[in-house]
C-alpha cells in the first residue's frame, strides 16, 4: 500500500518538475512570433528581365523617375536601413526570420538558405551568396519585391512597347496581394491564442467584412506619365504613408466633444472615431499606440483633474502568446472619454485641455533596446483648449 502511494507521489513530482522545466524553457527560449510560410522559406529568386541590366530601384528610376522618387521617400525604401529596425533586430539576436519581409529578395542577402534544420523553419542552413548585392540590400522593399516574377515585370496593364517584358497579372489586378504577402503574420500554431495575429491588419479588416483595398488608401490615385516622356494615365502614387507621416494619421481621426450637466456635476466628453482607415487605428506592430490626455485647468492654468488613457494592443508573449486586451479604435466605432467636475467650491474649471498623441513605440521599449531616434517617436495628432461654457 505504502509503496504504491510513494510511486504515485514520485510520478506526480516528476510531472510537476517536467511542467516547471517546460515553463522555464518557454520563458527563456528565443521568442518566435513568426510562422515561416513556404513563399518566404528561400527568399525570392528574381532574375533580371530581358532588356534591363539591373533590378535595382535606382536603375528602374532612370525611366520611372517620379515613381522612384516617391518610393525612395517611403518607409519601404528604409525597410532595411531604418535605424529602429536595425537596433530591434540586433536586440532580438538577429533571428534569420526578420529578413523575410524586410529584405525579401535572395540577392539582398549575404547568405542564402539552402535548407532547414527544424520543422518550424526557424533554423536555416546557410551558404555564402555569390550574387549578394549590397546596394540592393540597402533598398529594403525594393521595386522588384512587388514587380518582378519569373524574369518579367508584373504590371497592371497590357503593354507591348516597354523596353522590358510586362505581364498583366491577377496579383496586381486584385491589387492587394503584394501588400498581404508581408503585412500579415499568419500563425496557426498550438502555442498562440489570439483573436487576430500580431500585426493583424488583414484580420482587422476582414472582421468588419470590408475590402482590404490597401492600394486605394496607401497608393493614392493620380493621372500622370508613368515613365519619362510617356503619356499621362491613371497611376498609383508609391507613397505608402502611415505612422511616420503625421498628416496621414491625422486624416484617420475624427474628433468631437460636448459638455453636459446634471444637478451635481458638469461632464466633458471627448469622442474619437477612426473614420479614415478600415483597419484599427493604429494597426501594424503592437508597439504602435495612441494616448489621450484630458486636463481640467483653472483660471491660472493649474491642473485640477486629469484623465489619461492608452489605446493599445496588449499581448502576453510568454510562456504562450495570447491577447490580454485591445483598446485601439476599430473602424467606425465612436469611443467616448468622459471627465466630470463640480464647479461649486474653490477649484473652478475654466478650460479643458485635450491632447491625443500617436506613438510609434513606447519610450520604455526605446530605452530597453537602446534605439536613439533622429525623428520623434511620438507626436500630437489632436490638440485643443476648450473654454467651459
Ligand atoms: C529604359 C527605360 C525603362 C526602365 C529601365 C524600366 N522601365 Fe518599366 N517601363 C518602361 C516603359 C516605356 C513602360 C511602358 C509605360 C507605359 O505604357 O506608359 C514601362 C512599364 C512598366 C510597368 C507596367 C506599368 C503598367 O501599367 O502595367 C511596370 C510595373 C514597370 N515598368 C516597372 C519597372 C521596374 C520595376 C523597373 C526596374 C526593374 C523598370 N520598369 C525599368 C520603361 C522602363
Ligand atoms: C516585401 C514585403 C512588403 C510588401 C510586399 C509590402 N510591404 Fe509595406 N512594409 C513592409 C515593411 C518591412 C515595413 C516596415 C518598414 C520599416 O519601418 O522598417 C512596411 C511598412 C508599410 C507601411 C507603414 C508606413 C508607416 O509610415 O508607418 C505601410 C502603410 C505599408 N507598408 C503599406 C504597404 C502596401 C499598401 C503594400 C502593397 C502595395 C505593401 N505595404 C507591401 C513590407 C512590405
Ligand atoms: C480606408 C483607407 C485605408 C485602407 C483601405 C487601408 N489603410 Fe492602412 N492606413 C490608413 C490610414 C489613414 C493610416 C494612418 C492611420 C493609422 O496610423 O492607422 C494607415 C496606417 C497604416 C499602417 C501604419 C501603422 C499605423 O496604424 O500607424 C500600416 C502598416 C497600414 N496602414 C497597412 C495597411 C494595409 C496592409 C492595408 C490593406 C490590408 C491597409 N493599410 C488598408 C488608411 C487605410
Ligand atoms: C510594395 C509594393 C510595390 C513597390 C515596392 C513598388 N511598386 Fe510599383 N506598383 C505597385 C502596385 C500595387 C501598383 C498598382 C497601383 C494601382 O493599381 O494603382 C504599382 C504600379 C506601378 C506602375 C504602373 C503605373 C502605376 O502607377 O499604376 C509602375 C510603372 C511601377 N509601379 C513602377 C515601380 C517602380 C519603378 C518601383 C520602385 C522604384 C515600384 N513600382 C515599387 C506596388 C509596388
Ligand atoms: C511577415 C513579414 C515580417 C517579418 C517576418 C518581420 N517583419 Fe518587421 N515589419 C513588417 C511589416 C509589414 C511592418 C510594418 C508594419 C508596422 O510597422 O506596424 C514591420 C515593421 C517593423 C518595425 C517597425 C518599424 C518602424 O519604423 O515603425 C520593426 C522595428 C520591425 N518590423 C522589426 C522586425 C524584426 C526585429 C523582425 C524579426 C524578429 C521582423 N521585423 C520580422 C513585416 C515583417
Amino acid at each position: 500500500m505504502n509503496k504504491t502511494i510513494s510511486t504515485k507521489k514520485k510520478i506526480i513530482i516528476a510531472l510537476l518538475l517536467l511542467l516547471l522545466a517546460f515553463t522555464i524553457w518557454r520563458l527563456l527560449r528565443p521568442l518566435n512570433i513568426f510562422v515561416v510560410e513556404d513563399k518566404f522559406a528561400y527568399g525570392l529568386a528574381v532574375t533580371i528581365p530581358k532588356g534591363l541590366d539591373s533590378i535595382s530601384a535606382k536603375s528602374c528610376g532612370v525611366c520611372h523617375e517620379e515613381i522612384y522618387n516617391e518610393w525612395s521617400e517611403s518607409i519601404h525604401a528604409q525597410a532595411w536601413s531604418d535605424p529602429y529596425y536595425q537596433v530591434d533586430m540586433k536586440f532580438e539576436g538577429s533571428p534569420p526570420v526578420c529578413i523575410n519581409c524586410h529584405i525579401p529578395l535572395q540577392a539582398q542577402r549575404e547568405q542564402i538558405i539552402v535548407g532547414y534544420k527544424d520543422s518550424d523553419k526557424l533554423d536555416p542552413i546557410l551558404k555564402n551568396n555569390p550574387d549578394f548585392d549590397a546596394q540592393l540590400q540597402s533598398e529594403g522593399v525594393t521595386c522588384a519585391a512587388c514587380h518582378i516574377r519569373d524574369g518579367v515585370i508584373i504590371g497592371t496593364h497590357k503593354i507591348d512597347d516597354a523596353p522590358h517584358p510586362v505581364k498583366q497579372d491577377e496579383r496586381f489586378l486584385s491589387q492587394n496581394s503584394p501588400c498581404i504577402m508581408c503585412h500579415k503574420v499568419s500563425g496557426d500554431r498550438w502555442d498562440m491564442f489570439y483573436k487576430r495575429p500580431p500585426c493583424g491588419t488583414i484580420s482587422e479588416i476582414a472582421e468588419k467584412n470590408l475590402k482590404a483595398d490597401c492600394v486605394g488608401c496607401h497608393m493614392p490615385e493620380t493621372v500622370r506619365p508613368v515613365v519619362l516622356g510617356g503619356v499621362a494615365r491613371k497611376s498609383g502614387k508609391h507613397l505608402f504613408h502611415g505612422g511616420h507621416t503625421p498628416a496621414k494619421v491625422k486624416s484617420a481621426l475624427s474628433v468631437d466633444y460636448r459638455f453636459s450637466e446634471n444637478k451635481f456635476n458638469k461632464t466633458f466628453t471627448l469622442t474619437l472615431t477612426n473614420s479614415g482607415t478600415n483597419h484599427y487605428l493604429p494597426t501594424g506592430t503592437p508597439d504602435r499606440h495612441l494616448t489621450v490626455d484630458i486636463k481640467l485647468l483653472d483660471a491660472d492654468n493649474r491642473v485640477i483633474k486629469e484623465k489619461k488613457e492608452k489605446l493599445i494592443r496588449n499581448i502576453i508573449w510568454r510562456p504562450f502568446i495570447f491577447d490580454l486586451y485591445d483598446s485601439r479604435l476599430p473602424y467606425g466605432e465612436p469611443r467616448d472619454f468622459s471627465i466630470s467636475f463640480n464647479n461649486r467650491g474653490n477649484n473652478i474649471v475654466k478650460t479643458v485641455d485635450v491632447t491625443v498623441k500617436y506613438h510609434l513605440l513606447e519610450e520604455s521599449r526605446r530605452k530597453r533596446i537602446g534605439y536613439i531616434p533622429t525623428t520623434p517617436i511620438n507626436y500630437p495628432i489632436y490638440q485643443k483648449r476648450i473654454d467651459v461654457p
